[in-house]
């Protein structure tokens, strides 16, 4: 089986459509998305109307989502301004998607979670030691799924005290290790934090036991366009150019 997995939308609809258009190219059988639908950007309604035509899709809340519906949520004050503004169109049907995702999957030998596996509501984020290390400590998973940084990560655990980390480019393509541990983060479809603009994701290959990379195009300057006319901070327009 092929799973595309994918997080950090943040209703841009533009990267969503070129994201669902270039994994339908992957021969993918089913979507599993961590999390973060909405926030930041313009098309909320329109992306989770877009995620529930995905064939066999699993959601996992996010911070940007728990926010909308309302669960106390630190974050900076554009990120707020946005939630604000999300919530006041939220779609009925919108709300009720966001508030049937789940906090954790687990399948498998893997788990896959917007943030983190130990306390998923804490919103930690995996980029440091520490984090690591208890993700790894407080989970039995043997391969890790997360987003939440927007940033593509491959980190494999060689024994207690050591970890290797990569950061994959597109179409980099990572081993499943036989006995390693290993955390996978997808990065994000609709706002990129690695100083590249396209949009990320990866595919679990469970048959050939293999980790892809992917990166794809999209209209930055339209979804960027988007969010200035709607009334956002253009901050989160201008930072869809950059990729930072
Ligand atoms: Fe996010």
């Amino acid at each position: 089986m092929r799973v595309a997995v994918f997080a950090d939308i943040h209703s841009n609809l533009e990267a969503l459509q070129s994201f669902i258009d270039h994994s339908a190219t992957q021969s993918v059988d089913r979507y599993m998305c961590l999390g973060d639908v909405v926030g930041y950007g313009a098309n909320p309604n329109q992306c989770v109307a877009r995620l529930r035509l995905l064939p066999h899709g699993l959601f996992v809340l996010g911070n940007h989502d728990a926010a909308v519906l309302g669960v106390p949520v630190n974050m900076t004050q554009e990120a707020r301004q946005a939630i604000n503004w999300t919530r006041k169109r939220l779609s009925d049907e919108s709300f009720y998607f966001l508030r049937e995702m789940s906090d954790i999957i687990r399948w498998d030998d893997a788990v896959f979670c917007h943030s983190n596996p130990y306390k998923p509501r804490n919103w930690d984020y995996v980029s440091e030691k520490a984090s690591i290390s208890r993700s790894f400590a407080r989970s039995k998973a043997k391969i890790l799924f997360i987003g939440h940084t927007h940033v593509p990560v491959a980190i494999t655990r060689k024994n207690f005290f050591c970890v290797y980390i990569r950061s994959p480019r597109h179409q980099s393509v990572v081993p499943v290790a036989a006995s390693n541990r290993q955390i996978f983060n997808c990065g994000s479809v609709g706002q990129p934090r690695d100083g590249d603009p396209r949009g990320a994701y990866l595919v679990y290959d469970t048959n050939k036991w293999l980790v892809e990379f992917y990166r794809f195009e999209y209209d930055y300057g339209k979804a960027k366009e988007k969010i200035v006319t709607a009334g956002l901070p253009e901050s989160l327009g201008r930072r869809l150019l950059s990729g930072l």
